[in-house]
């Protein structure tokens, strides 16, 4: 009934002179390549040759440690009990000795195009064998020509004789980076011989799948793989992937959307959701990622063959794929083929909406509990079973007699057995709450039950506040009014009743009673929604913290209707509040003193795909109980730092009102920083926080720390517990073996998990003047993680971070702008 997406004529696509990216055809046969031509990543391969920066996802080449002086002779340790680790690394039993050689090749005359360079070069194939990485001007070997300099001739297809100069500029030695880089794009080549599908960096196993039908899903098991140096060795780390496949498809989703949106945004819209997504086309299983669409074009397009015939789309997946497409007015798909192999042609892939399968999860999947939860049971995979998954790769690869001896070729082999050493477990902290002491189990990293019924160390009375319900939702809120009367005096929190508003369920009801009730003296504003509208939501949100600046706390009133619960809810709620009106929970011992702490994180706003915004957090007092918290939303093409620099400034100067003095040492902890954007941290970001304290004052001269905090890695630990694999204590510390030589890192687990492999985060300290002992750092970064009061229990990440994190989240979710600076002493975002 409605106008379908797409319209028009057949017509010629004018971008495409090829078949379908070149892709339709028939390749020759997915068998062992005759020798091995390294074409798939010469972009990394020239990264640091070139005097150019590229994106390198391991951050090879920014060495922080070595301007790191009381970490030169070691950066390891020693506190607490050794603990026998097993990890998901296999070490290289034998490297390749081969050096790599860098040529310059020019043409004579000059010749532009990349593919034709490329072709002519390779008409030489004798002289250059077939194991090479060319990108157009720079070539590598891993042999030596026999000339320095050596000139060949090639025949253009019009007869044009062509000059090639090939110019040896570098020898690169069997332990450079770049080598390295080439056993990656060797080991890459192997997973693809075990016809594993490259989907974004890691491999897939299409003919393994786990069907998950009540969900309508698949997935596909993979590995990630990457080889680097490690402290002691060079090694392979291996993990496990699974890819989600759905059975929507790209026109589904496209109809979908066009029930939703206004029409006139309708291809704004889908712009937005579909560009940059992977989609499956089950006809080959192959995934590509949507780069645009083409609204002009249809299916009844035509396009022409390499032999000059003209086809259209309909007839070409028919014949070609035995596939019918029904919606002939839908657009096309444009992706722009990136992983070109030396002999394919590049170009745009063309692809039907119709044939293209949705991949990953969106955030409605995630929010599904009952999807994740069934999906976890073969996605979060306990110790064992991942050793045991890992295992497989191994196995696939021993078990492969091509690969194997692609292997031997090479001279590179590994371990079969995963790399086992020891780590440490530090000791655990005692949480204190006013005069109490208590200790927790850390198996379970919670101590709710412990200290239930103990008050806080700073209860924040409620003396003036509201409760703004619908009429509908009286009862619920009531019963929450008596059961926090019953809750907080345990606390220590004096509550008055509140001022009870009841509103109808528009928005504007519940903006207006806010406007009329809110006085100078109201302490914090309690909302009882009757859903989880995030448009009301988001407008209670921004008004109370921007226009006018009061703590709040919205309930779903559904939350609180199960009565066996009530209780622990009510509990939740008063210490939210608390916390929310500058109130502080409990803390754990901190000898450091004068030390001021600050979390960094950023949110990208994907949906507006404008903003970034970066929560900074910092503390306030010396038992870090109270923070200081503020965030900057920039529009793109402008820097963070400079804003951050901003934020550093206020958080000194709200310090120094504090204490009266200013902190003699600033730990940073940065998260929110992507694989490959070190380099830009260390030369740009640390300088500009360095700068900004020497704008302070001339005999203002505090120490300066800066640590990355990542919490996506790849590196799992196990412990070894008598023939069978555990998840690693909370308190686990690895600084030895699996870290870098070039970096000050290590690695801690802080957190228990219920289900799967626990996740260590990754610490880098990328720049010291602290002259704190290793020893120091980690474990003051781990009490860190027990100061997180929206949870009584241990978090993976030091609770700066967390707050960072939250904040960032509320303002680019919710509030798109700046909150009132009059809060920014509270945690009023938790
Ligand atoms: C694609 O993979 C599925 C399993 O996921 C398999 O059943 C199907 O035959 C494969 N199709 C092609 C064309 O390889
Ligand atoms: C931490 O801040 C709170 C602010 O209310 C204050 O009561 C407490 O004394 C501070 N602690 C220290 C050690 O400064
Ligand atoms: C705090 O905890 C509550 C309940 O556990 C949760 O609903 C809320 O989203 C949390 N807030 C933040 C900012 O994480």
């Amino acid at each position: 009934p409605i106008q379908p997406p797409g319209r028009h004529q057949p017509r010629v696509h004018p971008s495409l002179l090829e078949e379908p990216g070149g892709r339709g055809r028939q390749r020759a046969p997915q068998s062992v390549p005759q020798g091995l031509q390294i074409s798939v990543g010469f972009q990394e391969l020239s990264l640091a040759d070139r005097g150019r920066r590229r994106r390198d996802f391991n951050d090879v080449g920014v060495n922080t440690r070595q301007a790191i002086e009381h970490v030169q002779e070691s950066k390891t340790g020693t506190s607490g009990v050794m603990i026998k680790l097993s990890t998901n690394y296999f070490r290289l039993t034998s490297r390749p000795q081969w050096a790599l050689y860098q040529y310059h090749v020019g043409y004579s005359p000059e010749m532009e195009a990349r593919r034709l360079r490329s072709a002519l070069l390779f008409q030489h194939e004798e002289l250059i064998g077939k194991t090479h990485a060319f990108d157009g001007s720079i070539l590598f070997l891993p042999k030596k020509l026999v000339n320095k300099v050596t000139e060949v001739f090639s025949r253009t297809r019009n007869g044009e004789d062509v000059k090639i100069t090939i110019t040896l500029t570098n020898e690169l030695p069997p332990s450079s980076p770049t080598c390295l880089q080439f056993y990656n794009i060797i080991f890459r080549r192997l997973l693809k011989m075990l016809n594993l599908q490259q989907i974004g960096r890691n491999y897939y196993n299409p003919n393994d799948p786990i069907s998950i039908p009540n969900h309508r899903l698949m997935v596909w098991p993979g590995f990630t793989s990457s080889i680097l140096q490690y402290e002691e060795s060079i090694m392979l780390c291996v993990d496990v992937s699974h890819k989600v496949l759905r059975s929507e498809t790209v026109l589904d989703f496209m109809y979908s959307l066009y029930y939703q949106v206004e029409e006139q945004r309708f291809r704004d819209t889908c712009a937005k959701e579909l560009i940059g997504l992977i989609v499956l086309t089950k006809y080959n299983n192959k995934t590509y990622r949507v780069d645009d669409i083409d609204w002009d074009a249809n299916p009844q397009c035509t396009f022409r063959k390499s032999d000059g015939s003209e086809i259209s789309y309909v007839d070409y997946y028919k014949r070609q794929y035995n596939q019918e497409i029904t919606d002939l007015n839908q657009p096309v798909l444009i992706s722009q083929c990136r992983r070109k192999g030396g002999n394919m042609m590049p170009g745009p892939v063309v692809l039907i909406p119709e044939l293209c399968f949705l991949t990953g999860l969106t955030e409605k999947m995630r929010n599904d509990f009952n999807m994740m939860k069934d999906l976890a049971i073969h996605t979060r995979l306990p110790p064992e079973q991942r050793q045991r998954e890992i295992g497989r790769l191994v196995e696939y690869i021993r078990k492969d007699d091509n690969v194997q001896k692609e292997l031997r070729d090479w001279g590179l082999s590994f371990d079969s057995n995963l790399l086992s050493f020891k780590g440490r477990v530090v000791q655990g902290e005692k949480i204190l709450q006013s005069g109490n002491m208590f200790d927790y189990n850390p198996q379970f990293g919670d101590w709710s039950k412990e200290t239930r019924g103990t008050p806080l160390i700073c209860a924040k009375p409620l003396d003036n506040w509201l409760l703004i319900y619908t009429r509908r939702n009286y009862d619920t809120a009531n019963t929450l009014l008596q059961n926090l009367f019953k809750v907080t005096p345990a606390m220590g929190i004096k509550m008055n009743k509140a001022t009870m508003i009841e509103v109808d369920d528009r928005t504007e009801a519940y903006l207006r009673g806010l406007q009329q009730s809110i006085t100078s003296d109201t302490n914090i504003v309690v909302c009882v929604l009757s859903s989880t509208r995030k448009d009301k939501y988001d407008a209670i949100k921004k008004y109370l913290c921007t226009d006018c600046p009061v703590p709040s706390q919205c309930v779903v009133a559904r939350t609180l209707s199960k009565p066996q619960t009530a209780m622990a809810i009510a509990t939740k709620i008063a210490l939210q509040m608390n916390c929310k009106m500058g109130g502080e929970l409990w803390s754990v011992e901190i000898p450091l003193k004068q030390v001021m702490v600050v979390g960094i994180d950023c949110y990208h706003d994907t949906l507006s795909g404008k903003q970034s915004i970066a929560g900074f957090v910092s503390s306030l007092n010396q038992t870090m109980t109270r923070w200081f918290s503020r965030c900057v939303v920039q529009s793109r093409g402008q820097e963070l730092v400079d804003g951050l620099k901003a934020c550093l400034q206020t958080a000194l100067r709200d310090w120094f009102k504090w204490n009266k003095y200013l902190p003699s040492r600033i730990i940073v902890y940065r998260d929110g920083v992507g694989d490959g954007q070190l380099y830009t941290l260390v030369n740009y970001e640390v300088p500009q926080f360095l700068d900004c304290l020497k704008s302070v004052g001339k005999d203002y001269n505090p120490r300066l720390t800066v640590i990355v905090v990542k919490k996506r890695v790849n590196t799992r630990f196990f412990a070894e517990s008598v023939g069978s694999l555990k998840n690693p204590p909370p308190g686990t510390v690895v600084d030895v073996e699996v870290t870098r030589p070039e970096w000050y890192d290590f690695y801690i687990v802080s957190q228990a998990v219920r289900n799967g492999c626990v996740a260590p985060t990754h610490y880098n300290v990328i720049y010291d003047t602290s002259k704190l002992k290793p020893d120091h750092i980690q474990r003051l970064t781990y009490k860190l993680c027990h100061m997180y009061y929206n949870w009584s229990g241990v978090i993976r990440v030091p609770a700066p971070c967390q707050y960072a994190h939250k904040l960032a989240f509320l303002v680019g979710q919710s509030i798109h702008r700046e909150p009132n600076l009059l809060l920014s002493d509270r945690l009023y975002y938790l």
